[in-house]
């Protein structure tokens, strides 16, 4: 046969495959794709707690409440107060982190000195500002999603109000929290939704969603971020000629203007900070109070870093110059995935000590199989229980991460002027 002819022929058994034309044709598969792909979503990820956080012991929970494990049990026992909502049979109390915040609600009206303690949402009032943390890095795979992540978790365990945003294109932290980003490719459901520079602008509070840890909400990230970068340099042009409103938000105080119209719901927001430094970075860390550098001590990232310090103050100093706002209340830079007993790690961690010290959090994040392994199923250290892991390497894990944590809760209370 002739091309011609084969081309006539193809044509010809197309027509009689399908009376349809193929744009009608596409449209229907697309149709029938995505009910597929949305059912298969609500199946593997249902739309609303598809995760679940596990409860805790009375132990654990005497220790996120600040009380002891014998003054619980009185509680418990003398029906005083919230209870746990599961009793073993053989007695076992269980506590969800609902009951937790329950209990510190509880004991926090009772007053006296130590009704802070239990109750620890900042009082604006006496001066106490949202904390906006955001944890950044040029480097891909420096323990950014992890640790902002965890530090989330840890912050709601401990009883703040927690608002995670995920600014990654890649989703990873939404990925954590059980949204899947191929997936949830809806219009306006990352922050670039409260952040664009058109009409299509909705209030962040629409975009904020629950998660399964009580007192954490999540912006998730997709795809769509990746549209601020495009369409900065377009506005900025636009501006410039003078057709766009230049009242509004340049693009390094949008981040910061997005989280300003929910601050009175949160105490602590945390940012996830893609791997480069665009015009998202450049507004998240515009809105931040205070950033978190995280940094794998190895010498090639240790050289990135210092690259990307230099890059990330050539670039405020001129946002600072154009009247952005730059008063971190503090800088840490926190060593990850940290392996003691490797010498070229512990040397450049040290080197890293001895140059800019008070800056490097006391505490690094060690490596652990704990984490990775979790990771891979999409969970962090504190969903998962102990007996997922040997109890020596969760127990380490566990350990460096309350250090870290616990050591940034400390700089967020004496950026409050708590004691
Ligand atoms: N402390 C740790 N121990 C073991 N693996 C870790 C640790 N921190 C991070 N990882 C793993 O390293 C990879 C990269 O970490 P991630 O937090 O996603 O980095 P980033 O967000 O900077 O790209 C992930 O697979 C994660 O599970
Ligand atoms: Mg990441």
């Amino acid at each position: 046969m002739h091309e011609k002819e084969v081309l006539t022929a193809a044509a010809t058994s197309v027509a009689q495959a399908s009376s349809v034309p193929a744009d009608i044709q596409i449209a229907e598969d697309a149709a029938l794709l995505s009910s597929q792909l949305s059912g298969m979503r609500q199946w593997l990820f249902p739309p609303n707690n598809q995760k679940s956080l596990r409860t805790f012991s009375s132990g654990e929970a005497a220790r996120l409440i600040g009380v002891s494990d014998g003054y619980l049990r009185q509680l418990s026992l003398s029906g005083d107060g919230p209870q746990p909502s599961t009793v073993s049979q053989t007695g076992r109390r269980s506590y969800s982190l609902e009951d937790v915040n329950a209990l510190r609600a509880h004991l926090a009206a009772q007053g006296g000195p130590k009704a802070r303690q239990y109750v620890r949402h900042r009082n604006p009032d006496a001066g106490e500002q949202l904390q906006v943390l955001a944890v950044t890095n040029f480097k891909g795979g420096s323990g950014k999603t992890t640790t902002a992540t965890h530090l989330a978790q840890h912050m709601a365990l401990q009883g703040y109000r927690v608002l995670a945003v995920d600014l990654d294109p890649q989703a990873s932290m939404s990925a954590l929290f059980g949204y899947q980003p191929e997936l949830d490719l809806n219009p306006n459901a990352s922050i670039y939704g409260a952040i664009r520079y058109d009409a299509e602008r909705v209030p962040l509070a629409d975009i904020i969603l629950k998660t399964y840890f009580p007192g954490l909400d999540l912006v998730p990230g997709n795809l769509e971020l990746q549209e601020f970068e495009h369409a900065t340099p377009s506005y900025l042009s636009m501006r410039d000629a003078g057709k766009e409103n230049p009242v509004e938000e340049l693009f390094f105080a949008r981040v910061q203007a997005a989280i300003a119209t929910v601050a009175d719901d949160y105490d602590i927001v945390v940012l996830d900070c893609p791997p480069q430094l665009g015009f998202l970075t450049l507004s998240a860390l515009c809105a931040a109070t205070a950033v978190i550098v995280t940094v794998h001590p190895q010498m090639l990232d240790v050289a990135s870093m210092s690259q990307y310090l230099f890059m990330t103050s050539d670039l405020l100093s001129v946002v600072r110059e154009a009247g952005g706002e730059l008063n971190f209340q503090f800088l840490r830079y926190l060593i990850t995935r940290y392996e003691p007993n490797d010498g070229p790690q512990t040397q450049i961690s040290a080197f890293l000590r001895a140059q800019v010290g008070g800056r490097v959090l006391t505490a690094p994040m060690v490596k652990s199989t704990a984490i990775s392994d979790a990771g891979l199923t999409k969970q962090t250290l504190y969903e998962v229980g102990r007996e997922s892991f040997s109890r020596g390497t969760y127990d380490r894990a566990m350990e460096s991460l309350a250090a870290v944590n616990s050591e940034i809760e400390s700089l967020i209370k004496q950026a409050w002027g708590r004691a």
